[in-house]
């Protein structure tokens, strides 16, 4: 529940997927952090703002994401132009999905590379794209575990077969994956079994985990190269070191038993709310926790979430520049906190 401009809504916008974000065992070790290190870090990482939750949160989620190093980002923007930047360069290129997410085209802009767009989650495209590259330089390619807007998984055993095949590096930005799909809640890489093809594993902890911050996990070559070149790791402020230890407890929950229960209620909730989309009238092609009303154009986005609203529900209107002309939508995301009730209500403030 949530209460804006004076009116209590029900909240169906929320990244936090498990509901974390209030969680005890969360909250505890945030404020227990900071009674041992205090709130701020004082400094950037490579000066004296490296604290012990930051590293230990490097270290757990190097060993829990199966890959040799982690480094911690202040934000998942922070750690995709970060690492984009300062990996890759003039002559070499990037192949991303059209869909991808603004700070994986900020950041390969910002490198210099060329950028080529492939059709979303399309390997064709992509392999049309590779066959066409230049054979010089590096190559990159990049998706999401699952997409933001869309809600949808992209076909990463294909994609990963393609990118080896045409000697391309692969990056998969797991942010809305991580802690609810996959073994113990590592996400979509390690559900489709190709963890040891992904070069990059990209985590957001502002999400499932309830926290703040990024993550790339990797080989200890491109963590080292990240400690070096990556601008917004070095020219920033460490985040405080309470949000690393919340994290910390926030994975401790994700990989146990009571994660696994709070993803059985989330992917419940998540069919339930499918079925009441359905039941309205409106088509979802969603089988995640992100379910995405795809009405057109901006006006009808407005009016449907305006109408939500009167029902009692916050579900904001996405519309241009963040999602492609004449696809505006309602973008409802499920928790393992709503309940039956919140269904109902949903499917009441739906109904034609
Ligand atoms: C796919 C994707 N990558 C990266 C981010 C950025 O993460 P953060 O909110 O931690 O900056 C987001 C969400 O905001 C996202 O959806």
């Amino acid at each position: 529940m949530a209460t804006l401009d004076g009116a209590d809504l029900l909240l169906f916008s929320s990244n936090d997927y498990l509901g974390l974000c209030d969680h005890p065992k969360v909250n505890e070790a945030a404020i227990d952090c900071v009674k041992r290190h205090g709130w701020g870090s004082g400094a950037a990482r490579l000066l004296a703002g490296s604290m012990p939750p930051h590293m230990e949160l490097e270290r757990v989620m190097a060993q829990f994401l199966g890959k040799e190093a982690a480094l911690l980002f202040n934000t998942g923007y922070a750690a995709n132009t970060g690492l984009l930047a300062a990996m890759m360069g003039r002559g070499d290129m990037i192949f991303a999905d059209k869909l991808s997410h603004a700070s994986i085209i900020d950041g390969a802009r910002q490198s210099g590379a060329r950028l080529a767009r492939f059709a979303h989650n399309d390997p064709q495209s992509l392999e049309a794209l590779l066959q066409k590259a230049p054979a010089r330089g590096r190559r990159l390619v990049v998706t999401e575990g699952v997409f933001s807007m869309d809600g949808d998984i992209p076909p990463l055993r294909e994609i990963a077969a393609i990118a080896r095949g045409y000697g391309a590096m692969l990056m998969v930005d797991d942010a809305h994956g991580f802690g609810v799909f996959g073994p113990e809640g590592r996400g979509t890489v390690h559900m489709a079994g190709i963890a040891d093809e992904v070069d990059i594993h990209g985590v957001t902890l502002g999400k499932a985990a309830g926290s703040f911050g990024g993550m790339v996990v990797a080989s200890r070559k491109i963590i080292d190269g990240l400690i070096n070149f990556s601008r917004p790791f070095i020219y920033s402020t460490a985040m405080p070191p309470a949000a690393a230890a919340a994290a910390l407890a926030a994975i401790d929950i994700i990989r146990g038993e009571e994660g696994e229960a709070l993803r059985q209620t989330l992917f419940r909730n998540a069919r339930k709310a499918g079925e009441v989309i359905k039941g309205a009238g409106y088509d979802t092609g969603s089988k995640t926790q992100i379910l995405p009303v795809v009405v057109g154009e901006s006006e009808e986005a407005a009016w449907l979430s305006a109408r939500l609203w009167r029902g009692g529900i916050y579900a904001p209107a996405i519309r241009p520049p963040t999602v492609p002309q004449g696809t505006a939508r309602i973008r409802l995301s499920i928790t393992a906190g709503h309940t039956e009730a919140d269904m109902e209500k949903l499917a009441a403030a739906l109904a034609p």
